[in-house]
């Protein structure tokens, strides 16, 4: 049976200057750069196919735009939606529901961070958990030993959240929020009355902390049978693609792999997926599509 669609719409925000990957993301984006055997952006969109949203607007730089216009397309080769919007600077992760207004059109929305890798068993479920709530803003937290680096959430002894902050000196948990944010209708009024913080961006966790003091801010944590990466630097963008070659070689499965999902959701036929794996058979991936209609193996 087909996979509902959600009318909730989905915004991947794929900005920044990938400035920690310098020269690397010289000539190109680090969304664009390949984790093992496709590019880091497949990871994020993935997740919001898996959440059956199937309406999306992808936000880059002006420069990156047609890159990802030539890499994706209008989404119909993945029975999908994709528009594309600008960022004309960087200036924060909020931003993205700015820009995305018109799109959102006063509905629900999924804002997934470009960078972001998430892989763990029951993930699909908890995706359209989170997407299914009418209310409230859901978040997911993993562990990490670097907490410093993202926004922190503090959790009370029932998990629930008490306290969300960016980049804090002193982290009050190893919890880290992830690039991943499901919200009510409430989102784009919230991001019209932040403001820029003392690195001069508008930061999401200002928006969540709103969310967190009208007691409408879920924070599921993602427990150790979850991975969650970002790829953003040269070291964790090498991380990522071993953790991914090394599950893809031992499972002959793959993650992220964006033609099988929807064909999956029933939201592509055997045909479609055939075509893709013709147009890329020279690769592993093409072959690996071919592979899934040939055999219609077990998900
Ligand atoms: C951003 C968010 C942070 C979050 C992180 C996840 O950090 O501000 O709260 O934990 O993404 O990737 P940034 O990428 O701006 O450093």
């Amino acid at each position: 049976m087909a996979t509902k669609i959600s009318k909730r719409k989905g915004i991947l925000l794929a900005g920044g200057t990938g400035s920690r990957l310098l020269p690397s993301s010289l000539g190109t984006c680090k969304q664009l750069m390949p984790v093992y055997d496709k590019p880091l952006i497949y990871y994020s969109l993935s997740v919001l196919l898996l959440a059956g949203l199937r309406d999306i607007l992808l936000i880059a730089t002006p420069d990156d735009l047609p890159r990802f216009q030539a890499l994706l397309g209008d989404g119909s080769q993945f029975g999908a939606a994709f528009s594309y919007a600008a960022q004309e600077h960087p200036r924060g992760i909020p931003e993205a529901l700015l820009i995305g207004a018109d799109f959102i059109a006063g509905g629900p929305v999924a804002l997934a961070l470009g960078d972001n890798i998430f892989f763990g068993a029951g993930l699909s479920a908890r995706l359209r958990d989170a997407a299914n709530r009418t209310e409230g803003a859901t978040t997911f937290a993993y562990q990490v030993s670097d907490p410093h680096r993202y926004g922190v959430v503090e959790f009370d002894d029932d998990w629930q959240a008490i306290s969300i902050e960016e980049k804090p000196a002193q982290p009050k948990s190893n919890f880290a929020i992830t690039g991943l944010y499901f919200y009510d209708h409430h989102a784009v009024e919230i991001a019209r009355t932040l403001t820029p913080s003392a690195r001069g961006e508008l930061e999401i966790t200002d928006l969540n902390r709103i969310y967190l003091e009208r007691g409408q801010l879920f924070v599921k944590p993602l427990g150790r049978g979850s991975a969650w990466m970002d790829a953003g630097s040269e070291q964790s963008l090498l991380d990522a693609a071993n953790y991914v070659a090394a599950i893809e070689r031992r499972q002959g499965l793959r993650i992220g792999c964006l033609e099988e999902i929807v064909w999956r959701q029933g939201w592509i036929d055997d045909a479609q997926l055939r075509r893709s794996g013709e147009k890329m058979k020279a690769s592993g991936y093409g072959r690996y599509l071919l592979d899934l209609v040939a055999s219609r193996a077990p998900a």
